[in-house]
């Protein structure tokens, strides 16, 4: 890996620091995008962001990145449009493929197909060497025919037509974009490592509610009069970050690999629940959706192949706390006073 030693400005003053190689993330302003941006610029990467629009405020966020100001520069491309995606990769050597919609929209399915199939493209015609995707466990996970017995892990799709019938459209636009990832890499040569997060929590660097944080903040406000009994995966956006850049640099280990993104398992109840002990000042419903069913059953997962790359996940009660402390710091969500503990009476 190509590095030239350089003075980088820290938290501690002027440290020296190894400058690598140029990298490009595509939708850098995102929630995961801006994370993993973050941590190329600690990791000492010099990074070019894609965004639709980069003038835009809601991106201003990653200019006060440690590190943009000497190595961050923003650039405008839409995944639709290949010409815009070729000049933001010249001279890259690595493209982390973020920017998707986040959306059952019918009209914006073929966007995350479609745009992957631009990104692989212009990288490989601009010389890029590697790639990491960006795709969902709703890419994994939706197959009603698993056992309840069966681990989750990297060999796991989702049901295409099962997820197609349920109206679950950002799911199988994930499951054709990770195929188009795989095979338009495969006839361009180029090296691919897939990154698959669950739902994913933590603090947020960006100002705009993104959907994940704002599956907890409909919980919070009490927009949720009752919960569904459904099982979710859960993962905290800092290992997601940390995920995409190991699965980058250990590319011998990576190259054509998934990996399984996952920190927790649980029923909304119990995710419910632990949001309730954290921020007890907040309405969250106690209530299900269906009265008598058997309740789902988490399932069993592997993250063995993360690890083993060496990432430590976050506790999932961790994420929660950043989670509501960013959507409060945003003004996605108002400042209850924590109620007040009862005073112990003394017989
Ligand atoms: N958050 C989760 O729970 C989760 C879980 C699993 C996988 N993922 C995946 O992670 C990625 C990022 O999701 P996120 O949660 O960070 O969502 P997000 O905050 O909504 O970010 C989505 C990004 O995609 C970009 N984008 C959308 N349409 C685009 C287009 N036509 N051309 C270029 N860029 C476009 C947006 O850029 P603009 O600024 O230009 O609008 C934005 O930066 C997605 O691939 C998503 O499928 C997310």
């Amino acid at each position: 890996m190509p590095s030239i030693a350089t003075k980088a400005s820290g938290n501690n003053g002027e440290i020296k620091q190894q400058q690598k190689e140029l990298v490009c993330v595509t939708g850098a302003g995102g929630f995961i995008g801006s994370w993993v941006v973050k941590e190329l610029l600690l990791r000492g990467y010099r990074v070019r962001g894609t965004a639709r629009d980069p003038a835009d405020r809601k991106n201003a966020h990653l200019l006060a990145l440690e590190g943009a100001e000497a190595r961050l520069t923003l650039c405008r491309a839409d995944v639709l449009d290949y010409d815009g995606l070729r000049a933001a990769f010249a001279g890259c050597h690595g493209v982390f493929h973020v920017a998707s919609p986040v959306s059952n929209d019918p009209d914006l399915a073929p966007v995350a197909v479609e745009g992957t199939r631009n990104v692989i493209n212009a990288a490989a015609d601009a010389g890029v060497r590697r790639v990491v995707f960006t795709s969902s466990y709703g890419a994994v996970h939706m197959d009603p025919k698993r056992s309840p017995d069966a681990v989750l892990d990297e060999s796991c799709w989702s049901d295409y037509e099962f997820c197609k019938q349920t109206g679950n459209l950002y799911c199988c636009a994930k499951m054709m974009a990770e195929i188009t990832a795989t095979e338009e890499a495969a006839r361009r040569g180029l090296e691919l490592a897939v990154v698959v997060p669950s739902m994913t929590m933590g603090p947020m660097l960006q100002q705009q509610l993104n959907f994940s944080s704002g599956h907890v903040a409909r919980y919070l406000t009490g927009a949720k009069a009752a919960y569904p009994d459904a099982v979710a995966a859960y993962v905290d956006v800092r290992d997601v970050a940390r995920a995409h850049v190991l699965a980058y640099e250990r590319a011998a280990a990576a190259n054509g690999q998934r990996f399984l993104c996952i920190g927790a398992v649980l029923h909304r109840a119990s995710f419910l629940q632990l949001l309730k002990e954290l921020f007890p000042q907040f309405p969250v419903t106690a209530k299900c959706q269906v009265d008598g069913e058997p309740m789902a059953k988490p399932y069993r997962f592997s993250n063995q192949r993360l690890k083993d790359l060496g990432l430590e996940f976050t506790p999932l009660r961790e994420s929660l706390y950043e989670t509501v402390m960013s959507l409060q710091q945003y003004g996605h969500l108002p400042q209850l006073p924590a109620p007040v503990a009862p005073k112990r009476a003394y017989l």
